[in-house]
């Protein structure tokens, strides 16, 4: 919807800058790119409308085309959308990662999970015969990790679930977002939460090995 809206903004842009350069007749563009360009090379008020609508044509890519894609995480080998399945679609996180508060790994649904719906909802979708691809050829999707802790530090998710911590108060707005983003969970992060509620502080006990 975004890009629906960047991109006719953009078009519109695209076609004032023509409009304009041209008095009104957008054709001679075509035909007189030459005596176009020194025409307006002489009517200043209308060379700085001119530069300005350009800047402004590309500041609307940068923001728009350029900067999402900067800002999100790596790209996965399924386009999945945690904010289309689990923002839009209302799909509970733990319908997909089971085992987050019975095991210490949540989970990375397999393949199976996701055709589950999609051999009915957009079967015929190139991204969804992608999930096919690896079903039939028994290989696990080659998802990229995104949260990290540091090697010798245990994590159990189990313990905090059952004390209903929000998965969001680790993980931030992950049903509004497309594509997750790396973080390294750092210890400090851990710790103002643990002495906020009063739990574990001894570091070699609870939290290093
Ligand atoms: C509970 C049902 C359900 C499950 C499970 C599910 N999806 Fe979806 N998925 C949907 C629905 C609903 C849509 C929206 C279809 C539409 O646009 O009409 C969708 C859309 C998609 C799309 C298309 C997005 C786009 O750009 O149009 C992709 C890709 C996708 N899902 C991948 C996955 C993957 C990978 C999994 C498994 C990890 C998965 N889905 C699991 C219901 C599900
Ligand atoms: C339809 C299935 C589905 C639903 C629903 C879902 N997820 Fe996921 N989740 C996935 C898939 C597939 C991946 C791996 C690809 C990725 O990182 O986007 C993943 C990855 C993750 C990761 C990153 C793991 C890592 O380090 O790589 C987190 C954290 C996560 N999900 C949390 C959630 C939370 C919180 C919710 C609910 C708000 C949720 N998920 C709902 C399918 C789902
Ligand atoms: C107290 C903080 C915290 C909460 C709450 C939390 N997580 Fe996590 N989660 C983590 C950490 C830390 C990792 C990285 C663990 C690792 O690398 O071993 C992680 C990793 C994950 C992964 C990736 C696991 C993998 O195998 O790569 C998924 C999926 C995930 N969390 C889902 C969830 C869901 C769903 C919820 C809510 C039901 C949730 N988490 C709640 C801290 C949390
Ligand atoms: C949002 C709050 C919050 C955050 C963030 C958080 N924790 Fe916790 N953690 C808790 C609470 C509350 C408990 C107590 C659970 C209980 O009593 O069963 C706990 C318990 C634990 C335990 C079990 C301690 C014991 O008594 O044996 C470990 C280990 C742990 N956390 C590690 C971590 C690590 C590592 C991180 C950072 C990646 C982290 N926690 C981040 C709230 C948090």
């Amino acid at each position: 919807m975004e890009f629906l809206i960047a991109t006719v903004t953009l078009l519109t842009i695209i076609l004032l800058i023509v409009l304009i350069g041209t008095r009104g007749r957008p054709m001679m563009a075509v035909s007189q790119f030459r005596s176009f360009l020194t025409g307006v090379n002489e009517n200043k008020v209308q060379l700085s409308i001119f530069i300005l609508l350009i800047l402004l044509s590309a500041a609307v890519i940068y923001y728009f085309f350029v900067m999402p894609d900067l800002d999100a995480g790596p790209v996965q080998p399924i386009s999945f959308s945690h904010r289309l399945h689990a923002g839009d679609k209302n799909i509970d996180c733990r319908f997909c990662h089971s085992y987050v508060d019975r095991s210490i790994h949540p989970g990375i649904p397999a393949v199976e999970k996701c055709l589950f719906c999609h051999n009915f909802i957009i079967a015929n979708h190139p991204e969804i015969l992608k999930e096919h691809a690896y079903f039939n050829s028994q290989t696990p999707t080659p998802w990229a990790k995104v949260f990290y802790l540091p090697e010798h530090v245990v994590f159990n998710h189990e313990r905090h679930i059952k004390k209903e911590i929000q998965c969001e108060a680790c993980h931030g707005n992950v049903k509004g977002t497309d594509r997750l983003k790396f973080v390294e969970f750092q210890m400090g992060f851990c710790v103002e939460c643990h002495r906020a509620k009063d739990a574990n502080l001894d570091c070699w006990l609870a939290c290093h090995n």
